[in-house]
C-alpha cells in the first residue's frame, strides 16, 4: 500500500458516488450540477473576439505568462471590479486557475495540519475539500435566510486560539442559496475587527442576481474595507463566461499576495494564457456586462419555474428561501430525515439532486437537499419537482 500523506489520506470519497453513478442514465432530469447551461456560453462573440485580436495578442494566448496573470486582463479585470467598488488600488490582484485555485493557495497560505478554521454551515464543498487537504479541522457554524450565526461566531472569535480564518459565500451561497441581510454584514465585520481572523469572502454568484432591489445587500464587505479585518476577495468568470476558461481572482492585502504568488508559482506558474486573452477581449469589448445581464434574467426564468412547481408539488414540511440570485434552492427536511433515501426514490423515479450532508464539514447533517434550476429548461424542471416531491412524501409522509 503506497504510504500516503496523512492530509491527503482525511479526504472522503463521497459516500454517495456509486448512487449517483446510476444517475448518469440518459433519461434521468439533473438538478444536481453546479454548471451553467451550455447553451448560453457566448461562443459565436467569443469566436469574433478571437478572430479580431491581432497576432501578437494571439501568439501570447500560446504562452507562459506572469504568476499574478497577464497584465493586460489584470487590467481590464481591474476596472470590472473597481466599478463594484472594490478596492483594486490598496490591494492586489491575481488570476488564479478558477476559484477553487484561490481557495486552495488561501488554505496552504494560513493552515498547518490540526490548525482550526471556520466556515458556514453548509458550505462548499470545494472549500471544504481544499481546507481538508491542509489537514485543517473545520468548525462550521449555521446560516439562517440572513448569514451566519454571530453569538456562535462571537464564541468562536474570542478563544485564545482563534482560528486561522472565517470562510463564508455571502452573495447566493452554494447551497443554501441565501443573500446575506446587510446588517448580518455589519454585525459579522464587527465581530472580526481586531480579531486577527482573516475573512475569505467568496463572491463567485454575486453578478447573478434577480432583482435590483438587492444591490445594497450585494456590496462585497471588501468594498465596505473594514479597518482591522485582513479581507482576502475571491471571484470567478466561471459563472458569468464559462467554467471551461478556468479563470477565477484573488483580492488580497499586498503581504498575503506575496505569499499567495510564490503558492502559485509552485503550484502552476500561470493560470491559462489562452483564456486569459479571452476573457481580457471580452471585458475590453463591452460585452461582459450585456451578457451577465442576458444569463442573468435566464436563471431568474429558471428560478421562478423551479419555486413556483415546488409551491405546487412540495407538501408543508418542507422548507426553502425563495431564490434572489445564483443557481441554488435548499430544501430543510424534517429533523431526523436522511435525504440519502430520498435521493434513491428520486433516482429510481428520474430526477436527481445534492444530499444536504455533502454541505456538512462533519459529513452528518442529513435532513436538507441541494436543487440546482442553472442547467434546466423549465419543460425539465415542471417534470422532475414532481418526482422529487413524490420521492420526499414517499420517505417522510
Ligand atoms: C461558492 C463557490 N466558490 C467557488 C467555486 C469555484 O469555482 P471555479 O473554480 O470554477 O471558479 C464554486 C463552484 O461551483 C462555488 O460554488
Amino acid at each position: 500500500m503506497p504510504r500516503f500523506s496523512t492530509s491527503v489520506s482525511a479526504l472522503r470519497s463521497s459516500a454517495i458516488r456509486e448512487l449517483m453513478s446510476l444517475a448518469s442514465r440518459p433519461d434521468i432530469i439533473s438538478f444536481a450540477g453546479g454548471m451553467p447551461g451550455n447553451e448560453l456560453f457566448p461562443v459565436e462573440e467569443v469566436e469574433e473576439l478571437f478572430r479580431h485580436l491581432d497576432p501578437k495578442a494571439k501568439r501570447a494566448a500560446f504562452q507562459y505568462g506572469p504568476t499574478p496573470g497577464l497584465p493586460s486582463l489584470l487590467e481590464s479585470l481591474g476596472g470590472f471590479l473597481e466599478r463594484k467598488g472594490l478596492p483594486v488600488k490598496k490591494n492586489r490582484l491575481m488570476i488564479t486557475t478558477g476559484s477553487q485555485q484561490a481557495l486552495n493557495i488561501l488554505a496552504k497560505a494560513f493552515v498547518d495540519p490540526g490548525d482550526r478554521v471556520l466556515t458556514e454551515y453548509p458550505c462548499f464543498i470545494g472549500a471544504i475539500a481544499a481546507f481538508r487537504s491542509c489537514g485543517a479541522e473545520i468548525v462550521s457554524i449555521p446560516v439562517d435566510e440572513e448569514g451566519i450565526d454571530i453569538g456562535l461566531l462571537e464564541a468562536e472569535s474570542i478563544r485564545t486560539d482563534p482560528a486561522k480564518f472565517l470562510y463564508v459565500t455571502p452573495y447566493f451561497h452554494n447551497p443554501a442559496g441565501m443573500l446575506y441581510s446587510t446588517d448580518r454584514k455589519r454585525q459579522l465585520i464587527a465581530t472580526l475587527q481586531g480579531k486577527d481572523i482573516p475573512l475569505i469572502e467568496d463572491d463567485a454568484y454575486g453578478d447573478l442576481w434577480f432583482s435590483e432591489e438587492h444591490l445594497d445587500r450585494l456590496k462585497p464587505i471588501k468594498a465596505i474595507d473594514p479597518e482591522g479585518i485582513d479581507v482576502c476577495y475571491t471571484g470567478s468568470f466561471s459563472k458569468i463566461l464559462g467554467p471551461g476558461l478556468r479563470l477565477g481572482w484573488l483580492l488580497a492585502p499586498e503581504p498575503i499576495f506575496e505569499k499567495c504568488e510564490l503558492i502559485k508559482q509552485s503550484a502552476d506558474a500561470c493560470s491559462p494564457s489562452f483564456t486569459q486573452v479571452i476573457a481580457d477581449a471580452f471585458i475590453r469589448s463591452g460585452k461582459i456586462e450585456p451578457y451577465i445581464a442576458s444569463v442573468r434574467q435566464e436563471y431568474q426564468r429558471r428560478a421562478t419555474c423551479m419555486s413556483e412547481a415546488l409551491r405546487r408539488h412540495l407538501p408543508g414540511y418542507v422548507h426553502w428561501n425563495e431564490p434572489k440570485g445564483g443557481f441554488y434552492i435548499w430544501l430543510t427536511l424534517p429533523e431526523g430525515t436522511d435525504a440519502s433515501t430520498i435521493l434513491k426514490r428520486a433516482i429510481e423515479g428520474g430526477a436527481v439532486f445534492v444530499i444536504g450532508s455533502t454541505f456538512d464539514p462533519q459529513g452528518t447533517r442529513n435532513n436538507a437537499m441541494r436543487l440546482s434550476y442553472c442547467n434546466n429548461s423549465p419543460e425539465e424542471i415542471n417534470r422532475g419537482v414532481p418526482i422529487i416531491a413524490d420521492a420526499i412524501r414517499s420517505i417522510c409522509g
